[in-house]
């Protein structure tokens, strides 16, 4: 683990320009600034609208970053940029700038994989999450079940056959016209709602813990399609019956991953670790199983930069870094 560095972190993988800094184990800044409003009328993130924003904001973000952590650039010891997987424009422009920067003050780069970047965020808040443990990672994109064995050695025995869970939220939400990103839009109109007045399927894989949720989103669109005019279904309760649906795979599938392998302590991470009704279902499950849960905060689940820098921080096992680019150890099916 490094000891004693600062460590300036990048997170462009996406439609959120990212920032962090951390000396030792304090994060001093977390700064992230959210395109949501470029892409919102487009319902979905637009890849050139998201590059584009990303090289006109990273270099006054950095700016901030620096004056309100009270650091110097100078004062820098590692840098840190998520090097895939994401949107191959938007990656480009944090990747190059963070590289420029370690190139010009002559110190080590080091490239972290996204998804070890929201399994390694809990270690923020929380420094005593210990391998072996089972994260489950929910994200825009992917949606994995990790065992970790140790930190470096990331086991993946889980995935998604089709779309992942956030994709799930945000392709209904596009349809409906309910919001962008979908996740919090459809949380928030089902809330109080009631998630039992639709039972939309809850798909099942040949790989006993492998996800699909293509299908689901199909079934509320049918569903939608065949409601007769005159009788309209409650807004509230549809969007909670959809929710109810992903997070009860999402449980399912989990519950038996974690029973199978006998971990002692669950985790998490990724944009759909923000829903609440997802982290009280974690919540009663490691209670009653008697494990120990560990997530980021909301705000540390979805895209950020002070997971990049905890996860350079973490996996580095030496102080001793040269000058040659480094790339850590990524998630291995
Ligand atoms: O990790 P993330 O911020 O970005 C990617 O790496 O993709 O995850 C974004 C995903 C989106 O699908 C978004 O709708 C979902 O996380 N999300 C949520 C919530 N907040 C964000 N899904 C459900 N409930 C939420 N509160
Ligand atoms: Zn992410």
């Amino acid at each position: 683990m490094l000891e004693d560095k600062i460590i300036l972190g990048f997170e462009t993988s996406c439609d959120e320009t990212a920032i962090a800094i951390m000396r030792n184990d304090e994060l001093l800044v977390n700064k992230i600034s959210s395109q949501i409003d470029l892409h919102e009328k487009f319902g979905g993130v637009v890849p050139e609208v998201a590059s584009r924003a990303h090289a006109e904001m990273i270099r006054n973000l950095l700016h901030s970053a620096l004056n309100e952590g009270g650091v110097e650039l100078s004062e820098v010891d590692v840098v840190a940029s998520t090097d895939g997987p994401g949107l191959a424009g938007s990656l480009v422009v944090g990747y190059n700038f963070a590289k420029s920067i370690a190139w010009s003050l002559e110190k080590p780069f080091l490239g972290v994989d996204h998804m070890v970047g929201h399994l390694s965020a809990p270690l923020i808040e929380n420094p005593s999450l210990k391998p072996p443990f089972l994260s489950l990672l929910v994200s825009g994109g992917h949606t994995q079940i990790v065992l970790v064995e140790e930190w470096g050695k990331y086991n993946l025995i889980g995935t998604t056959i089709d779309d992942a869970a956030g994709e799930a939220f945000d392709k209904l939400s596009r349809y409906c016209g309910f919001g962008f990103p979908g996740g919090p839009a459809i949380q928030k109109i089902g809330d109080g709602g009631d998630e039992t007045k639709i039972d939309f399927p809850r798909p099942k894989t040949s790989n006993k813990f492998d996800y699909s949720f293509s299908g689901l989103k199909t079934a509320a669109i049918y569903y939608l399609q065949g409601l007769p005019d005159d009788q309209p279904i409650s807004k509230k309760d549809f969007a909670a019956s959809y929710q109810e649906a992903i997070v009860d795979s999402l449980m399912s599938i989990f519950e038996k991953a974690v029973k199978e392998t006998n971990v002692s302590t669950i985790s998490g991470g990724g944009g759909v670790m923000a829903n609440s009704r997802l982290r009280e279902k974690l919540m009663i499950f490691a209670e009653n199983e008697n494990k120990d849960l560990l997530l980021p905060s909301p705000k540390l689940s979805t895209d950020n930069a002070a997971m990049i820098c905890i996860a350079a921080k973490n996996n580095l096992i030496t102080n001793d870094l040269g000058l040659e680019d480094i790339r850590l150890s990524s998630i291995i099916s």
